[in-house]
């Protein structure tokens, strides 16, 4: 039984969620995720039963439209799929260039899926005018329509009458947070987010954002953060105020979407910021011995 996938997406957390979710406190009412592109670690959550209640975020509307209907809809959204992909053959490239179009012209998720699924390594990219201006990968056709259709209906199960989908800003997200939830946060990372073009639909301010996790601090509320991450001896971004009192642990996440961007063939350790709240009930020896990345139960895209 694999973890289900739906929306391929680059810097997805699928391969490495395992690890991340050794650091989860024991008890978590709602786990809430306010940069949550692809969701990853909404859906492991929902597969190991660590949370009953989600909250699922991102600014990139469309994404989140898309996510609503993959788990509220998800008859409609696999029927779109079938019949969209299928379009495609005989005539892969101008097909993509069409649908990209109608994707910028209506904004709607079934036209996103079939881009993500086709685009060159399912990176969104968008251009100083908010299109998404990303190429098609001439080598794949995109994820087949009977894959597409195992995940999309076993993500439906695991997440449907139990989340909530919104599209703001993650501030705005923060502040519904409470003790009892669980904040897991994947923000565009620091060292990538300027590189080719608009990696995202938006990046981040750093200093708002440490404010943000002072904040968080101040009220008590459990978090994690993946953030920076080193790839061989290069670090990207900067670490993080000592003041917030974060622990940091590095989990080898093979050659990833960060090397892979970056076009070296080097080993990518991500960064993981543990909150003071959890760190104290955590025995940070025995984790760290172990944290060699285990065998996925993802799909791959
Ligand atoms: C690194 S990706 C998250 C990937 C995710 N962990 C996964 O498993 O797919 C960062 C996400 O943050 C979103 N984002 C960027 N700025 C944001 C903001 N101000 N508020 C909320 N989401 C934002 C982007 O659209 C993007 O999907």
């Amino acid at each position: 039984m694999k973890i289900p996938h739906p929306i391929p997406y680059q810097g997805s957390k699928r391969i490495i969620a395992n690890e991340i979710m050794r650091f989860f406190p024991k008890k978590i009412d709602r786990f809430i995720e306010p940069f949550a592109g692809s969701a990853a670690m909404s859906v492991a959550s929902a597969f190991f039963y660590k949370a009953n209640q989600f909250l699922i975020n991102d600014i990139n509307e469309p994404l989140i439209c898309l996510w609503d209907k993959i788990v509220n809809m998800p008859e409609e959204i696999v029927r779109d799929y079938h019949e969209i992909w299928t379009g495609q053959l005989g005539n892969e490239e101008e097909y993509y260039y069409q649908i990209r179009q109608k994707f910028n012209e209506t904004q709607e998720p079934k036209y996103l899926l079939f881009l993500l699924a086709k685009c060159v390594k399912a990176a969104v990219r968008y251009n100083s005018e908010g299109n998404f201006n990303q190429s098609p990968d001439k080598r794949r056709k995109g994820r087949m329509p009977e894959n597409m259709r195992y995940d999309i209906i076993s993500v439906s199960n695991l997440l449907k009458g139990k989340t909530l989908f919104y599209s703001m800003d993650y501030e705005k997200i923060l502040n519904m947070a409470t003790p009892n939830d669980l904040v897991y946060m994947d923000p565009p990372y620091q060292g990538t987010a300027k590189n080719g073009g608009f990696r995202y639909l938006e990046n981040l301010n750093r200093e708002d954002f440490m404010i943000s996790l002072y904040k968080l601090n101040q009220k008590n509320i459990p978090f994690i953060l993946s953030y920076d991450g080193r790839t061989g001896e290069k670090t990207y971004g900067e670490e993080l105020p000592d003041k917030l009192n974060l622990r940091k642990v590095e989990i080898d996440a093979g050659r990833s979407s960060t090397a892979t961007l970056h076009n070296r063939n080097h080993r990518t350790y991500e960064a993981l910021y543990i909150s003071e709240n959890i760190a104290q009930t955590i025995n940070f020896d025995e984790k760290q011995k172990s944290l060699i990345r285990q065998p996925t139960l993802f799909e791959t895209i």
